[in-house]
């Protein structure tokens, strides 16, 4: 009776932190006797433990009918997102873009892409976002502009303050034949072939990582510098809760300065799998992680953080995309006991190296590589796909989508989720004549392709079985709808009795348990196939996922498991598994556990 009445006390006069103190101690009285206080709950920053889901704009749902994706789309589909409970979105970019590489090539960084909507479009898919609770998280590209863009007008122009606005070199002159012009350096693009293109205009070269369409800023010109701080500013004014910052690795390129005046050469990597126009054929190492890009990401937290403190905002965050080692990754988290960066750096490691051959100890050893180098203090995050990698399920085996599912939300810090992972969604059949990405059609052939395409992960979403998926009315769409829809859609899993989507809600909702959001981790295999990640709070019930990531039967046994006591009760399982929500697992004799082929449990258990 007390407690109700200090409670609607401190909702009326908002001082809910006395509140908290009142049932701490109520509560600490009661277990005085039986052992340790409860643990205090540290509040998390809105971004700490939440679940971001990456929408690819063009393939989500297209509202007027042209077949394309679009911001319309995206805001008559927030239901579904607010349904599943995730607690932000991610889109990959929406600004004004020729669309070589689809929106990673853009020409006005201010404005909406006409296909996608208009600047009204936006305001209101950031309203109704954030009225659901909702936040938006957009796609900084800061590495390249469009050949289209402005900015690259008047550099080639040499229009004054943007001369040095991209990487600009003067040709070789051949030893040999002095009207041979020749290369600055012999680096090679990410999408294949130099990374150096002739200007007939300015009589010299451009440089650009990705296609010759995305030309590289050059990030040594402080104007540079500027005007990507200005950009940033302008969407956090729109509303943006933060970025995820594009291709960072890749923000500066070798300084001739440093280098004799001229571009140098790169080893070759030695890599005989490569083509010589081929990244990598090269040691890329004057042309990604350079240690100097790591103050401009730096510089951007600053300029995030100080933008949040003037205008009394939440947190602003910042994302790093960063395919590098894990030194060099982690070096995005910030310098300990120094400048804070990124707010993390996505975490690639389920990707890069986890597949389906990966055993239950390489699963263990992978998550907890991450977290032993990850500096203290910072968040963890687990990514499983996105726009520019096969499908998960493609990756793994079918079978495995809620046991990989149920370990992204398992595991402590943020999990990400690209669309169509909750309902399973597999790679999309794109033949050579629909295929769009510049990657494959820069550097594939009918027969090859496929090694370089990343249409087979940017089909749209399935929402129903009716015509295109329901993702669109028109006739046809950007690219193939993929074939499987009809068995593997949003309105069939919402339907079914068991499925994908119904274990991803589920997990969803069991992150706001304690245990989750403050307890420990503990990962470690069970056998060859099986591990188990146990979440443990003490006073809070603790939870924990079975999993045998093998293709066969596996019996383990619990008896050496340490913190799970009896009963334990299934929270969920996936849809394959023979085991209902609130079964009783039996220790059986001696604690033994048969998991089919992928399937995986999450058992709940008592406190300890
Ligand atoms: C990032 C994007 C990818 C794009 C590239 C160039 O890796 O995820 O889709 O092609 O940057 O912007
Ligand atoms: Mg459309
Ligand atoms: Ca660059």
């Amino acid at each position: 009776m007390m407690y109700t009445i200090w409670r609607v006390v401190g909702i009326t006069i908002g001082v809910t932190a006395v509140v908290g103190v009142v049932v701490g101690s109520l509560t600490w009285g009661i277990l005085a006797n039986r052992g340790p206080p409860p643990p205090e709950l540290k509040p998390l920053d809105w971004w700490e433990h939440t679940v971001i889901y990456q929408i690819y704009p063009r393939s989500f749902k297209d509202s007027d009918g042209d077949g394309i994706g679009d911001l319309k789309g995206i805001s008559t589909q927030l239901d579904h997102l607010v349904d599943i409970g995730i607690g932000a979105i991610w889109m990959s970019p929406i600004f004004v873009s020729p669309m070589v590489d689809f929106g990673y090539d853009i020409s006005d960084f201010y404005n909406i892409q006409a296909e996608y909507g208009t600047m009204a479009d936006f305001e209101e898919l950031v309203k109704k976002a954030h009225d659901l609770g909702i936040k938006i998280l957009l796609d900084y590209v800061p590495n390249h502009a469009s050949d289209q863009s402005e900015y690259f007008k008047r550099s080639l122009a040499r229009e004054p303050g943007y001369e040095n606005f991209f990487v600009w070199a003067d040709p070789i002159i051949d030893p040999n034949n002095a009207s041979n012009r020749l290369v600055p350096s012999n680096w090679i693009s990410e999408f294949g072939g130099s990374v150096w293109e002739w200007s007939e205009i300015r009589q010299q070269y451009y440089l650009h990582q990705f296609a010759k369409e995305q030309v590289d800023f050059n990030f040594r010109d402080p104007a540079v510098r500027n005007e990507m701080l200005n950009i940033m500013k302008y969407w956090f004014e729109k509303g943006a809760d933060g970025y995820r910052l594009d291709a960072v690795v890749h923000l500066f390129e070798a300084d001739p300065n440093d280098h004799g005046g001229v571009y140098p050469d790169e080893p070759l990597s030695g890599n005989m799998f490569l083509n010589p126009d081929q990244a990598g054929y090269t040691t890329q190492e004057y042309t990604k992680h350079l240690i100097e890009l790591y103050d401009v990401l730096y510089d951007w937290r600053e300029f995030a953080d100080g933008w949040k403190d003037e205008n009394n905002s939440e947190t602003k965050i910042l994302l790093a995309e960063a395919y590098a080692n894990i030194t060099m990754t982690m070096l995005y988290y910030g310098v300990e006991g120094g400048r804070d960066g990124a707010h993390f750096p996505f975490n690639f490691e389920l990707i890069n190296s986890l597949s389906a051959k990966s055993s239950a100890r390489d699963f263990v050893y992978v998550i907890k590589r991450w977290l032993t180098y990850m500096p203290s203090g910072r968040v963890a995050n687990w990514v499983f796909g996105n726009h520019d990698k096969n499908r998960m399920p493609s990756r793994f085996r079918t079978n495995m989508v809620d046991g990989l599912n149920s370990l992204s939300m398992l595991l402590p810090g943020v999990a990400i989720t690209y669309q169509g992972e909750e309902i399973g969604m597999r790679d999309g059949y794109v033949s050579w004549e629909d295929t769009v990405d510049v990657a494959a059609c820069n550097q594939g052939n009918p027969d090859n392709y496929l090694e370089y395409s990343r249409d087979p992960a940017r089909t749209p979403f399935h929402w129903d079985n009716t015509t295109n998926a329901g993702f669109s009315t028109n006739s046809t769409t950007w690219l193939p709808i993929a074939l499987d829809y009809t068995e593997i859609n949003l309105k069939a899993q919402k339907e079914a009795k068991r499925s994908h989507y119904k274990v991803y809600k589920s997990l969803i909702s069991l992150r706001k348990q304690p245990a989750l959001s403050h307890g420990s981790y503990h990962i470690q295999a069970l056998s060859e196939n099986t591990f188990i990640l146990i979440r443990h709070l003490i006073t809070h019930d603790t939870y924990a996922l079975l999993f045998n990531v093998g293709s066969e039967d596996d019996t383990v046994d619990l008896d050496n498991v340490t913190l799970l006591r009896e009963p334990l009760t299934v929270y969920a399982s996936s849809v394959h598994s023979s085991r209902v929500d609130g079964d009783t697992v039996p220790w059986g004799e001696r604690g033994r556990v048969t998991l089919q082929a992928g399937e995986a449990i999450v058992l709940r258990a008592p406190p300890t």
